[in-house]
Formats: C-alpha cells, structure tokens, sequence
C-alpha cells in the first residue's frame, strides 16, 4: 500500500526505542544544562543536576517549562547555542502579550523535515504526490514545516499559504493534488467555496487531507471524509517543541497520533499535581525533546489534554485525538465543556454545519453560554427545519454536557472564517 519504507527505528523493539531515549535524554539534559542559563537556574533551584537522570523515569525528578519561561527570556534567552548558530526562527502570535520564540540550527531544521516527511509518509502519500499546502507560512510554524517535509519525502509542493479561498479552489482545481495539508476548519471553508463555485468538492482531485493545529472529532473526520472524498489524517505539533510533525496518525488504523517517541519524549501529568501518570490515563501532555539543539524543550506542558495508548500501527506510542486545550475549557455554571463536545452534537444535525462559536457572557452573577452556529448553505436560518434542529442541539447539549445553552442559528457564512485556526470560544465575561 504504502510504497515509501519505513524507517528501521519505526519498526524497533520497545527496548531498543527506550535505549536510544534514555542515551538521548541524558545528552539532552547535559547539553541544556551547560549551554542554557535559563535551564541551569531551573535546575540548580530544583536541586536536580542531569547526572541525576539514570533512567527515563528520573525525568520526573526534573523541573517543568512553561510557556512563561519562554516568555521571561523573550526573545531568546532560551537558546542553548549563540542567536548567531541559528538558522531560522518561528514565534506563535500569542493571543495576549509578547509571542513565544523558538529558535533552530541548521540541524533542528533537517530534524523537522525529517519528522515531518515520516509523518506525511505515515499519513498515505506516494511517490510522485502533488501536495497543496494551505497551513500559513511565515512565523507560524505550519506552513514551512509542511514544505521541508514534503520536499524532504519527494513530492511536488505549491506553496499556497493560507487565505486567498476562491483562489485555493481555482488551484486546486487547475493543478489537481492528490494531498492538502490545512486546518480542519479552513478545509471547511475552502468546501463551502466549491459550492458556492456550483462545484462538488467530492470531485476535485484530492486523495488525502493531512488535519491539525486545532482540536477537532472523529465525528468532523467523518464528516471531511465524506464531503471531500478523501482520507483524513490528523498531524499534532507545537512550535515550542518543533513545530507540526511531533505526531501524525497513521494512515491504515487512524487511531490516533503516533508520537516520535525517538525525537520527543511524552508523558502525562496531573494537571493540578504534577505528578506523573500512567499510561492510558487522562491528563496534561508533557514533552521533552530528545535531539533538539538551538532550544531544547525540557519538560513541557503543552496544556492540551489526552491520554497515551500502545503503538498500534508503529511500536511508538499514540496519544489519543486531543479533546480539548485547557485554556479552551469553559466552566459554565460549575459545569467543564470543551469546544469539541459542542462540535460533536452539532455534527449530528443535519439541518446545520459545524462553523460554530462558543460566546460566554454573565448573566446577573451567572455564567450564560450562546451557541452561533450556521445553518446548512441550502436552510433558511429561520426555516422551521432551522430552529427545531436548534432545539434538537440545545436539548442534546444539556442531556448529554449537562449545561443549559442557547442557540443562535446564523446564515451560511455568519461564523467568521480564520484561514487558519478557528476561533472557538468568545469569552465576553472578562473585566465584569
Ligand atoms: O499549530 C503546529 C501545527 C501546524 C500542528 C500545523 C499541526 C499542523 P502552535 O501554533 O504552536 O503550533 O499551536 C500548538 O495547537 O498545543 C494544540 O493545542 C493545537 N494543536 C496542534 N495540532 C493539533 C491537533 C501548531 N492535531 C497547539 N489536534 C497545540 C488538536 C492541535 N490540537
């Protein structure tokens, strides 16, 4: 089926892979500890040296990053080699205050290529591919670590960025990729395009989409799928630890980002403890890189919450699809609600589409949760068909969340489109 070969340390032993971590982790260690004042002081206050790490589970012994350390040693204080060592830099736009900074040598950037070409490899491309690539280039880490990796396995890359959505489909149309690499939601947009179009997105060309940067369901997989005849894949990733390409799911199972474990190290954590979990148990995802050089990543918390399952289709680990960001969960009246679980019952009404924001707001000294969602392109906001689906997904979200909601059906194109990531939750309660 998949006619590029795997690499041999996909298809390790389980002791041969926690070798070649443990050898690579102690380097690690070692090389953040000499080289990173800011990881030296962290250490040092922790009372931990990395001749402390015998085994991998001596990790624990050794302090968190956050992303406020990055933050206190803006731009890049972090670094474990000279700026001047660098050969490129990202930084995430950070919705408040200053970005988060990331640096790479030149030899980080072929690390990144090459997970990044394993991880489309994994997701079912072929030799000979023509892959459309809508992540944003720029500082965003999307866009140009798709690109190295895509050039890094062999195939035809074009470059489109993010944005510009009747000219994707113009493309699309004209130069006919097997592969687009994109955010779940801009997919979407891009969909509603081609029918705006009066053309059927199932028959464009494209074989396989490869999903990521934003949380997103087995139920809005199905749906992809189906509207775009293609396969859907979800590639994980963060710019503090790399960029995209930490996991990727494999195409035959679909269960799940494999992780890397070769390059990054993941654990679980309690979120509110620290302590470390085992696997198969829900929590906060940790990594540590295993062969970074301009900013070795110790320990960090990702805020996004899963759980580890066994390799299936790779000896390495899968994390489960992420359900939610920890800043993206919504206390309404007491009660935890994650984006994703609004997005899963709205998929299941027919009558409406899942462009959707989540608006908290107060009510006196209570918390008020308004679900906008658009109506399907060919159902009248207002029809009857309209509200009693509204009714149907207010009634399934307190049966099955346990919160009251409303629900304001917009037209088709009332939700605002990102181009790139979608914005979930608007929380207007701020400052009251
Ligand atoms: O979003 C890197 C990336 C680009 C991944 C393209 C995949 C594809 P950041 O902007 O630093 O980097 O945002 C990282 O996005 O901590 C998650 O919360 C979320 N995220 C990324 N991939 C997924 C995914 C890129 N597959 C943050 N599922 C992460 C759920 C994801 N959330």
């Amino acid at each position: 089926m998949n006619t590029f070969p795997l690499e041999p340390i996909e298809k390790a032993g389980v002791d041969e892979l926690r070798g070649l971590q443990q050898k690579r982790l102690k380097a690690t260690l070692r090389h953040a500890y000499d080289n990173s004042p800011v990881y030296r002081a962290k250490f040092d206050a922790a009372g931990v040296h990395p001749d402390d790490c015998r085994t991998l589970a001596d990790l624990a012994k050794f302090p968190f990053t956050t992303k406020s350390d990055l933050r206190d040693s803006y731009p890049f204080g972090m670094f474990a080699v000279p700026r001047e060592q660098c050969a490129r830099i990202h930084a995430s736009s950070g919705t408040t205050g200053k970005p988060t900074v990331v640096g790479y040598t030149k030899n980080d950037i072929d690390t990144w290529a090459h997970v990044m070409a394993r991880s489309i490899r994994a997701s079912g491309a072929r030799p000979g591919d023509l892959v459309h690539v809508s992540y944003g280039y720029g500082l965003f880490t999307g866009g140009l670590g798709a690109h190295y990796g895509a050039e890094k396995l062999g195939l035809t890359v074009v470059p489109f960025g993010g944005g510009q959505t009747e000219r994707q489909v113009q493309l699309i149309n004209d130069f006919r990729p097997d592969i687009i690499m994109v955010t779940p939601s801009y997919m979407l947009a891009i969909a509603d395009e081609f029918e705006r179009q009066g053309l059927d997105p199932a028959k464009a060309s494209l074989r396989l989409g490869i999903f990521g940067a934003e949380p997103w369901t087995n139920d809005m997989r199905m749906a992809i799928q189906q509207r775009m005849n293609i396969e859907a894949v979800d590639i994980y990733g963060l710019s503090e630890v790399m960029g995209p390409g930490v996991a990727n799911e494999c195409v035959e199972t679909k269960d799940g980002p494999t992780i890397w474990e070769d390059h990054f190290y993941p654990e679980i954590i309690d979120p509110d403890t620290g302590a470390v979990l085992p696997d198969g148990e829900f929590g906060e995802l940790v990594f540590t890189s295993l062969t970074k050089e301009a900013l070795p990543i110790i320990r960090y918390r990702t805020r996004d919450l899963t759980r580890l399952l066994p390799g299936t289709a790779r000896t390495m680990r899968r994390m489960e699809k992420i359900t939610g960001r920890s800043d993206d969960m919504m206390i309404v009246r007491g009660v935890n609600v994650f984006p994703t679980q609004i997005e899963e019952l709205i998929l299941k009404r027919a009558e409406l589409a899942p462009h959707y924001l989540c608006i908290l707001t107060r009510e006196g000294p209570l918390d008020a949760l308004t679900v906008a969602v658009e109506a399907r392109h060919d159902v009248a906001q207002d029809s009857e068909q309209a509200q009693a689906a509204a009714q149907q997904l207010a009634h399934d979200i307190k049966t099955f969340i346990g919160t009251s909601a409303k629900i304001e059906v917009r037209a088709a194109g009332g939700i605002e489109r990102s181009g790139g990531k979608a914005k979930r939750v608007l929380d207007q309660r701020k400052g009251l």
